[in-house]
This record gives structure tokens, C-alpha cells and sequence, in this order.
């Protein structure tokens, strides 16, 4: 049984949508017709992913007409301080090539904090799930799941760190920091998108981070991170507003990992 969350009618709801998009994601993985067209930043979008989104709106529309949207594929609509984010598809280029490590994240954004986030991972058979004081959790319903802990490794020469691509870090100017970093830990493995944030909150990872991420990239993953006692700031050590960038971990492992990837972070304090 679960402590109660205020939000726990607003996590029954992202349940159910997931529910109802998981079949229909899974019916166009590997499928021979799959339509995929490039994005103006080069990057793949299927029809799947189109899908999957609208089926999302649609079902808010009717169940929260009241609340904001914003999703990777159709943008904004709505105003107001409860907003739910929406990537229907994170992991896009693993779904075209056939990898089953994608998922469907769905979060609901309060007052710009996010406080409920639903990660589903079909192809992996996973699911990962939080909302706000109610802990974060693993398990394909609200009924059958496992509470999720952090790791408490407290150095850096025995943490796990995963991340998504090296992209993005020359371009914020601290490629060589994080290649650093990557050589005094004990493993580096770039398990990518959600992936890296849901492990940290399993356990497995001890720190995620990436240079170039959308709110709808991490939204979801945020409560999920914190409810299960980690940290998750900006690469500059931020708690919100979410976007740009991120920095997940177990929480003990935060300041130090902030201070390698920033050297003058006593300065701009
Ligand atoms: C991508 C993933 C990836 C990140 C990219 C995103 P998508 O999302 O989150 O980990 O490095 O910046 O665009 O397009 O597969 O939803
Ligand atoms: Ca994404
Ligand atoms: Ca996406
Ligand atoms: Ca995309």
C-alpha cells in the first residue's frame, strides 16, 4: 500500500494513459510500414510518435479540460498552472532501429514543479511511476509495484554514470570536465535517454546527466528521481524551472559531481 499523494488522481490518470498508448506503440514497433520522416533538426519522427500524442491530448481534453499541455510533437495549448508534458516517444532513434529501450513519459507539471511522472518502457516490459510525498515506483500497475531507493555509494571511484550522447558538451564548454569525470568513475555507459534516470532511481546508476535536454525529455523523470531520494537540478545545480540541461543522482554524490563539471562554481556562488 502507498502513502497517499494529493496528486494521486492525477497519477491514476497518467496510468490510463499510458495504458492506452502502450498497445498501440508496441503495434508499430518493427512494423514493416513504419513511416518516418526527418525533423527540421534532423532528427526522426514517426508516425507512431504522432499518434501516440494525439491519443494522449485527446483523452486530456476530456478528462482535464482545464489543464495546459505541451508535447514534443504538437506544442503548446492551454494556460494556467497545472500543465501535463508529454514526449510520446523518448528514445525515437532506438524505436526506428528496432531497440526496445523506449518509452512513453508523461508528467504533470504544477506550478512549475513537476509532481507526478509516468515512464513506459512496453517493448521492456517496465514502468516507472511517481507522484509528489507517495515515494517513486516500479511495476505495470499502481497495484503491483516496488518502491525504488537511490544507491548509497558516496565516492566517486565506486559510482556508475550514464548519459546519452557526448553531443552538447563542447558546445557548453566543458567537454574535457566531463571526459574527466568519465575516467575517475568506476563505469561510464551511455544507456541513454530515460533509461539513465529511471536507474538512478532504481539504484543501478549513480549519476545521469546530459548537456542538451527539453523540458519534455525530463520532466517526467524528475519526481521519479527525487521520490525515490535522489537529486535532479540543472547542470549548474538549479531546482527548477526544468529545461536545458540535467544532473540526476543519488543525491550524496550531487555537489561533488556539480563542482567537476563546474570549476568555478565557488565563484559564481
Ligand atoms: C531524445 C532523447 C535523448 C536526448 C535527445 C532527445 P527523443 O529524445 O531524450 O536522450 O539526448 O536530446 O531529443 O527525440 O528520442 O524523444
Ligand atoms: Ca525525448
Ligand atoms: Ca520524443
Ligand atoms: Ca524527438
Amino acid at each position: 500500500i502507498q502513502p497517499a499523494s494529493s496528486y494521486n488522481d492525477d497519477l491514476r490518470l497518467a496510468h490510463v494513459l499510458a495504458d492506452s498508448v502502450d498497445d498501440q506503440t508496441m503495434s508499430r514497433f518493427k512494423a514493416q510500414d513504419l513511416h518516418i520522416e526527418t525533423k527540421p533538426d534532423l532528427t526522426p519522427v514517426t508516425d507512431a510518435d504522432k499518434a501516440a500524442e494525439e491519443a494522449i491530448r485527446g483523452q486530456l481534453s476530456r478528462s482535464r479540460p482545464r489543464d495546459a499541455v505541451l508535447g514534443e510533437e504538437f506544442g503548446s495549448t492551454g494556460h494556467g498552472s497545472r500543465r501535463w508534458i508529454i514526449d510520446p516517444i523518448d528514445g525515437t532513434k532506438n524505436f526506428v532501429r528496432g531497440v526496445p529501450v523506449w518509452a512513453t513519459l508523461i508528467a504533470l507539471v504544477d506550478e512549475g514543479e513537476p509532481v507526478v511522472g509516468v515512464v513506459s518502457a512496453p517493448a521492456l516490459g517496465k514502468r516507472w511511476w511517481a507522484a509528489k510525498g507517495m515515494g517513486a515506483y516500479m511495476g505495470r500497475s499502481l497495484a503491483a509495484a516496488t518502491r525504488l531507493r537511490v544507491s548509497n555509494v558516496s565516492s566517486l571511484s565506486d559510482a556508475s554514470l550514464s548519459y546519452s550522447s557526448l553531443g552538447g558538451w563542447k558546445e557548453r564548454g566543458n567537454l574535457d570536465e566531463f571526459l574527466g569525470l568519465t575516467e575517475d568513475v568506476w563505469r561510464t555507459r551511455a544507456f541513454g535517454d530515460f533509461w539513465s534516470y529511471c536507474m538512478v532511481a532504481e539504484g543501478s546508476v549513480d549519476i545521469a546527466c546530459e548537456p542538451e535536454l527539453n523540458l519534455y525529455d525530463m520532466a517526467a523523470l524528475v519526481p521519479i528521481v527525487v521520490e525515490a531520494g535522489g537529486r535532479f537540478t540543472s547542470l549548474e545545480g538549479e531546482d527548477g524551472p526544468f529545461g536545458g540541461n540535467a544532473l540526476a543522482t543519488n543525491s550524496i554524490l550531487h555537489s561533488e559531481v556539480l563542482r567537476r563539471l563546474n570549476p568555478n562554481l565557488d565563484d559564481l556562488l
